[in-house]
């Protein structure tokens, strides 16, 4: 058997390293080899971005890499499907495995299908129901036209069974996510928490901040960080309230960099001593901070689901998710606020008295890649 798997973002290579673990862990114990491929179309192509983790995550460099680069949505998918499709003729895979909600996952399964390659969506099922985020048109398409939908919880099931998808194509596997968590505690927990906020600084004007004590926050989300208003009451928000308190600390994302800068909002970020923003940083280093966090204040849905497994607190600054597992209401640790500044207020000050208690929901064992092969392998 063939399989490529496809990785574009930096989501998408922390699902991709216990896939292709399990493959080697696979192919050293049987007569009949699986034949992997790792392509990369090069959405995301900072070192920071892209490169680290490879080396981190122990990912062996893709195959072949696309090197799409920047653009708009569109030319992202239709530069990923023009050079993709030339790679598929070549290799002509049994499957092509796509993994999370990217660009490059709509793009490869639909180049996949139009020349009759079974796909598999690892993390199928996903719904925010929430038509303007582009993630949410790449799990709708990629999710309509997979062979195999290897879901990562029950809820998840649900949404496709009642958008009519076939019972037998659902596979209830896990959050292979937390395959990657589970793997690499352990390493995340032996850096030194003073040199990742040293070595990752843009502008920190304050070493000594307190482990247990600082707010860890992201931000990427076009409907935070493309809309003006938006990104000035959360920049509002974190001058005026968090920062008289608390140290933040921000890995910035290349996307909200340039928003900020646009919007004249940098430079009293990076004036402020209790504001500590640094480049983006690695899968462990984040891992880490999040450890060793008060709260999280985020739009990401990844770093949702790890708060839940590690317990931290979690306002997520948008007003829908396609990860309802993770909320209080459904036994996470996760709220949602959108962009209402006084809900953000109140969630933020309540979540700064809970004390972290780690949840473990079904299947997020670490032992979700092994079950997606192996539902690959009985297709
Ligand atoms: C993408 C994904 C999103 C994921 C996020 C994680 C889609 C539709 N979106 O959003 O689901 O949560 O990645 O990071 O696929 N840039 C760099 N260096 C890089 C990559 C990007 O500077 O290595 C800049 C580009 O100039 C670009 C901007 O960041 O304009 C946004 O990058 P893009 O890949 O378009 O989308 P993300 O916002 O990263």
């Amino acid at each position: 058997m063939k399989i490529i798997s496809v990785v574009g973002a930096r989501p998408n290579f922390i699902k991709i390293s216990p896939f292709i673990k399990s493959i080697n862990k696979y192919n050293s114990n049987n007569t009949i080899k699986v034949e992997h491929l790792l392509v990369h179309t090069g959405q995301h192509y900072d070192d920071r971005m892209s490169k680290s983790f490879f080396e981190s995550l122990n990912i062996p460099y893709a195959d072949i890499n696309l090197g799409i680069g920047s653009g708009s949505h569109a030319e992202q998918v239709g530069r990923t499907m023009i050079a993709f499709e030339k790679v598929l003729l070549v290799e002509k895979p049994d499957w092509v495995v796509v993994v999370g909600d990217v660009n490059a996952t709509l793009a490869c399964s639909v180049t996949a299908k139009k020349l009759h390659i079974k796909v598999c969506h690892i993390e199928a099922g996903l719904r925010s129901q929430d038509n303007l985020m582009p993630e949410e048109i790449n799990r709708l398409v990629t999710d309509r036209l997979s062979d195999l939908l290897l879901v990562p919880d029950e809820l998840s099931v649900q949404n496709l069974l009642k958008e009519g998808v076939e019972k037998n194509k659902i596979k209830f596997v896990g959050n292979i996510m937390i395959d990657t968590l589970l793997e690499n505690k352990k390493t995340s927990l032996n850096l030194n928490f003073n040199e990742i906020i040293s070595k990752n600084s843009i502008s920190t004007n304050n070493e000594n901040i307190k482990k247990n004590n600082f707010i860890l926050t992201t931000l990427h989300r076009p409907s935070n960080v493309d809309s003006k208003k938006n990104l000035n009451s959360i920049v509002d928000f974190f001058l005026n309230e968090i920062s008289i308190l608390k140290d933040i600390v921000w890995p910035i994302h290349p996307r909200t960099v340039k928003q900020l800068k646009l919007f004249q909002l940098w430079d009293a970020l990076v004036e402020n001593p209790k504001i500590h923003l640094l480049h983006p940083i690695g899968y462990h280093e984040l891992l880490n901070l999040n450890i060793n966090s008060k709260l999280v204040l985020t739009d990401s849905g990844g770093l949702q689901e790890e708060c839940t497994v590690i317990g931290t607190p979690c306002i997520t600054l948008r007003s829908n998710t396609e990860r309802p597992i993770t909320l209080v209401e459904n036994g996470g640790v996760s709220v949602l606020v959108g962009n209402d500044i006084p809900k953000i207020s109140k969630e933020y000050n309540k979540a700064l008295k809970i004390t972290k208690k780690p949840i473990q929901p079904k299947y997020w064992d670490g032992k979700t890649a092994e079950r997606c092969l192996k539902k690959i392998i009985n297709f």
